[in-house]
């Protein structure tokens, strides 16, 4: 039985590489779909307040028997919730509905940058952190000026950003920014949410592995050293996309794919979106 690598967040918690991701997934299936995950071995799941299916999440973690310390659960604090007192009450909401006592991650989804608020949100952050509810603190959709802000007028330094990142947009110098600061990189639609899967030179790549262009730009993630999260509702798609683990791209495969960038963004700017 192997282990699934993971990452060493900068307060040693230690986070599975490979995760999965469950936006878009409705509350109607989202319980046999995370069963389904993690009955082909996936033991990270990134779900959000706002994705409206922590309930189910919760279910599924429940039904599958797994030790509660095999498990990481992220969840993330939606937009509405901004702000010191208002990030608190959203936490706790969300620790209800997925019926944990305590998170492993938790995220700001998004800084929001003209309303001026995502500090106040981060104190309430350090402070769940502080009281042990929370094992690791951290950001989404954080740009470099955002981060800076919560470094110098917060106490800690985030433990993880989750950002937009695929082969089409590889956020070489954000990346770079993390490692020189300690942050771990989450990668987001880490498949370009699907966009990515007929593109020839990953098709190329695959084939003389023979393994699938979503396989292949997993194994791209783990190599360069992102934590990705990809997510499928397919059972066969779910089982193939963890299956990853007993093939190694040569160096000048991963380089190949990392020059596809053409920083092509397939979700929102995180500088300026903005919804309630
Ligand atoms: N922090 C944020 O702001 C943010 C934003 C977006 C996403 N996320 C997180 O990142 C996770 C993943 O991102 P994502 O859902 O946007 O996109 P993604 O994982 O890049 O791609 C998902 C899409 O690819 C398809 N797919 C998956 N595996 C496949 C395979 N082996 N072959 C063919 N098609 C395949 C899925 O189809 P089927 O499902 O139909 O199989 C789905 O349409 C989300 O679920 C969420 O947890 C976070």
């Amino acid at each position: 039985m192997f282990t699934i690598p993971d990452v060493t967040l900068n307060n040693g918690v230690r986070i599975p590489q490979l995760g999965f991701g469950v936006w878009q997934v409705d509350a109607g299936s989202v319980v046999d779909v995370v069963g389904t995950a993690l009955q082909a071995g996936y033991r990270s799941i990134d779900t959000a307040a706002a994705y409206g299916n922590e309930e189910g999440v919760g279910e599924a973690l429940r039904r599958s028997g797994i030790d509660r310390d095999q498990l990481f659960v992220t969840s993330k604090l939606w937009n509405s919730d901004h702000g010191y007192d208002a990030t608190l009450r959203a936490f706790d909401a969300s620790l209800q509905r997925l019926g944990l006592d305590r998170l492993d991650l938790y995220l700001i989804h998004w800084p929001l940058p003209a309303r001026d608020a995502y500090v106040g949100t981060w104190k309430a952050l350090e402070r769940l952190y502080a009281d042990g509810r929370v094992r690791a603190v951290g950001t989404s959709n954080f740009q470099i000026p955002h981060l800076r802000r919560v470094m110098e007028e917060g106490g800690i330094v985030p433990m993880v950003n989750q950002i937009e990142l695929h082969p089409r947009l590889t956020q070489a110098e954000l990346r770079r920014f993390h490692a020189e600061h300690r942050i771990a990189t989450e990668a987001w639609s880490p498949l370009g949410q699907g966009n990515l899967l007929d593109d020839p030179t990953i098709g190329k790549i695959a084939d003389a592995y023979g393994k699938t262009p979503a396989q292949t730009i997993i194994r791209w993630h783990l190599q360069t050293g992102n934590i990705a999260i990809p997510k499928s509702v397919t059972p066969e798609r779910i089982r193939s996309n963890f299956d990853v683990f007993d093939f190694e791209l040569s160096s000048g495969d991963v380089d190949a794919i990392s020059a596809l960038n053409a920083d092509q963004r397939f979700g929102p700017d995180p500088d300026t979106f903005d919804v309630a």
